[in-house]
């Protein structure tokens, strides 16, 4: 797909929004030796070595040594066989004996709490706020009005740009469309006024509904995705289905599929499709970096491959899917019922 300059300069505006967590990850790495661990070891490691050496479970441990060999600190080895970590010319300096220690002054007076560290990678005890219900997130009205409100507006924003520019085709004919954790309702307000036949509806939990202003061409309900959804010919989940387990969100997912019409209808997930083997686009880094913010801010969520999301569309009894590009960090997966 063509590049443009805006994509590309979007691609990169959230690169930055990962700075953070990058150098959070690096410090982390550093605090678990794994430059040390790599040069003691002579040839490349695999994840179970890697993991016992540490004391950090495999798939914890997969999602960060992903980012960092995406960011050229270690090398991703073993093409065809399992996957091995090796050192890089960035990792061979990041040992204590060279600048391993800066950096972990660095993390210490820099990084800010709510980031990565070893003690998360071990335990999974979270460092940050949880961001996937409303636990915490509404008893603190200037984090969730002025930062997290905020947020998903300016995402909403720029992701239903993308959407109503390159996938106009996908509101052909529908009538009715749920936006099911909408929040304040920014993504449907901008759709149902690029496609005026649409009745919107926003589905979000009641703390968040009563705090939404009223929204032309927009109805709000109060509820929770896990009891049920609102009926429709489209139900949309834009940026929701990353902060949940697979489980939750074959559960979310089943409740998605029940409100739409079999034959006609279809659900619509708007998020970010990693791609394990290293290809990608300009949005890859900012997707794995996004990853590894899930694993910071809620339990389980994460960002998934093209095999992860078909396993919990299949779960949840959905008969095809069918995935389009959009040109930004999500895309659109269509799932038929
Ligand atoms: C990460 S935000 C995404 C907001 C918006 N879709 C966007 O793209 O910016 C997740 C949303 O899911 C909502 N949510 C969390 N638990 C929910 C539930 N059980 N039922 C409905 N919405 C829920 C949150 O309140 C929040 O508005």
């Amino acid at each position: 797909m063509a590049r443009n300059e805006d994509t590309v300069a979007i691609a990169e505006a959230w690169n930055h929004g990962f700075g953070f967590i990058k150098t959070s990850i690096v410090k982390t790495a550093v605090e678990l030796e794994i430059p040390d661990i790599l040069q003691n070891h002579g040839t490349p490691i695999s994840l179970p070595d890697l993991s016992s050496a540490v004391g950090c479970p495999t798939d914890r441990l997969h999602r960060v040594m992903r980012f960092l060999a995406h960011h050229g600190i270690f090398k991703r080895t073993g093409e065809g066989g399992p996957v091995c970590y090796a050192q890089t010319p960035i990792s061979r300096s990041l040992t204590r004996d060279k600048l391993g220690p800066f950096v972990l002054l660095q993390g210490a007076v820099c990084v800010p709490n709510g980031c990565i560290t070893a003690e998360t990678l071990r335990t999974a005890k979270r460092p940050g706020v949880e961001l996937s219900g409303s636990d915490g997130l509404y008893e603190d009205p200037v984090f969730y009005t002025k930062v997290f409100r905020e947020a998903m507006a300016s995402h909403a924003r720029l992701t239903t740009t993308a959407v109503i520019e390159n996938y106009r085709e996908g509101f052909d004919g529908v009538r009715s469309l749920v936006d099911v954790g909408g929040s304040q309702g920014m993504a449907l307000g901008m759709l149902v006024k690029a496609f005026p036949r649409i009745r919107g509806i926003c589905l979000d939990l009641p703390e968040v509904v009563a705090r939404a202003s009223p929204l032309e061409g927009v109805e709000f309900v109060a509820g929770s995705m896990f009891e049920s959804v609102p009926k429709a010919d489209v139900v949309m989940l834009m940026f929701v289905l990353h902060n949940w387990s697979d489980k939750e969100c074959v559960e979310i997912l089943k409740r998605c599929k029940e409100a739409v019409p079999v034959g006609t209808g279809k659900v619509i997930i708007v998020d970010a499709i990693l791609d394990e083997d290293g290809g990608g686009d300009e949005f890859t880094g900012a997707r794995l970096g996004l990853d590894v913010t899930m694993m910071a801010v809620t339990f389980e969520g994460k960002e998934r491959t093209y095999d992860e999301w078909a396993y919990i569309l299949n779960e949840a009894g959905f008969r095809k899917h069918v995935v389009k590009n959009i040109k930004a960090l999500e895309f659109v997966i269509e799932a038929y019922p």
